[in-house]
Parts: structure tokens; sequence; C-alpha cells
């Protein structure tokens, strides 16, 4: 079987202590007594469900940055020097990349924290290393050029761009 670890955190029981060996008429002992105390019962409540709420959106959070829109395998150092080569910033801002004003297209700027590229497609790093590499192919007639990009290069491109939070 797999560990996994964020469904025991978030969909696990509550309260630990339910699970372990408090069974039959010690339980019952156990319960009275707790049930005795309305404001204790209470005040545990909340604390176990902040705990639980806090695990689960930390291990939320961590699996954001390391998820899905790293481009494996690529450089995003390389990716810079390509992108100063190819002249993008000719056209667009991109933070970090020397000369890189354009003033005549979108800023490239957050670019890993937007939902689409282009206004069209979904920002997955497929998609990008596919716009990069041939723009016109993906979305025909549109303002950006063929650059004669290589696929490699988009990928170190892509894992540039999709790095700028
Ligand atoms: C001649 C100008 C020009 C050059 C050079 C250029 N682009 Fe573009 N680029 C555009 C235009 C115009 C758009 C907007 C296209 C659209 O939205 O229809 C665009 C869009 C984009 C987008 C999507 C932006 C968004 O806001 O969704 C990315 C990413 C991109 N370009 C990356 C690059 C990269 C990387 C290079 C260099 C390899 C490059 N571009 C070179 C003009 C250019």
């Amino acid at each position: 079987m797999v560990f996994a670890p964020d469904r025991a955190a978030c969909g696990g029981a509550l309260f630990p202590s339910d699970r372990g060996r408090a069974t039959g008429r010690h339980r019952s002992l156990m319960v009275r007594r707790l049930l005795a105390r309305p404001a204790t019962v209470l005040f545990a409540v909340i604390l176990s469900t902040a705990a639980a709420a806090a695990a689960c959106s930390s291990s939320r959070s961590q699996s954001n940055q390391t998820g899905s829109r790293v481009v494996r395998g690529a450089s995003p150092d390389a990716g810079k020097q390509q992108m100063i080569r190819y002249g993008c910033g000719a056209c667009h801002q991109i933070p970090g990349v020397k000369e890189a004003n354009g003033l005549v297209a979108p800023p490239l700027t957050h670019f890993g924290r937007r939902g689409t590229i282009a206004g069209f497609f979904a920002n997955t790093p497929d998609n990008l290393i596919s716009w990069i590499d041939n723009p016109q192919a993906m979305l025909p007639g549109n303002d950006m050029p063929d650059l004669g990009v290589t696929k490699d290069e988009a990928r170190n491109i892509a894992a540039y761009l999709e790095n700028l939070q």
C-alpha cells in the first residue's frame, strides 16, 4: 500500500485518541467525563479542526510550488540566454532578462502565476513550450512571429517563464 500523508492528515479522524486502545467500558467512561465539561469538548473540537485545516492548507500550498508547472530536465538559465539571443525582449518585458523592455507585446511578468497563454490556452508547460516553439501553428494569424526556436530551447525558455512568480 502507498503511504499517503495528505490523505491521512486531511481525510483522517479529527480525534486521533479515538482510534487507540480506549475501548469498551474505559472508553465510555472517558466520553462521559468529557461530556460533563462542554466547554472542554468545544475547545478540543475547535483546536483539532484548526490543526487539521492548517495541515491541509500547508500541504496544498507546497504542492503548488513544486507541482505541474515544473518543466522537467530543462534549464531556466539556458532559457534566459536563449531569450536574449532570440530578441524576445524587443517585444516583451521580461523580468531578469537584459534589455527585455519591449512594449509591443504583453509583458511576461509573473508569468508562472498566469492562468492563460495569449488569452486562449491554459498555462501549462506543454502549451507554453508549443507556443514558444511555434506560435503561428497554435494560433494562426496572431502577432507573434515564429522565431525558429527549437523544441529544447523552448523547454528551457518555458522553464524560465514558469519560474516567474
Ligand atoms: C515581434 C514581436 C515579438 C517577439 C520577438 C516575441 N513575441 Fe511573444 N508575443 C508577441 C505578441 C504580439 C504576443 C501576443 C499574442 C496574442 O495574444 O495574440 C505574444 C505573446 C507571447 C506570450 C503569451 C503572453 C501572454 O500574455 O499570454 C508568450 C509567453 C510569449 N509571447 C513569449 C515569447 C518568447 C519566449 C519570445 C522569444 C523567443 C517571444 N515571445 C518573442 C510578440 C512577440
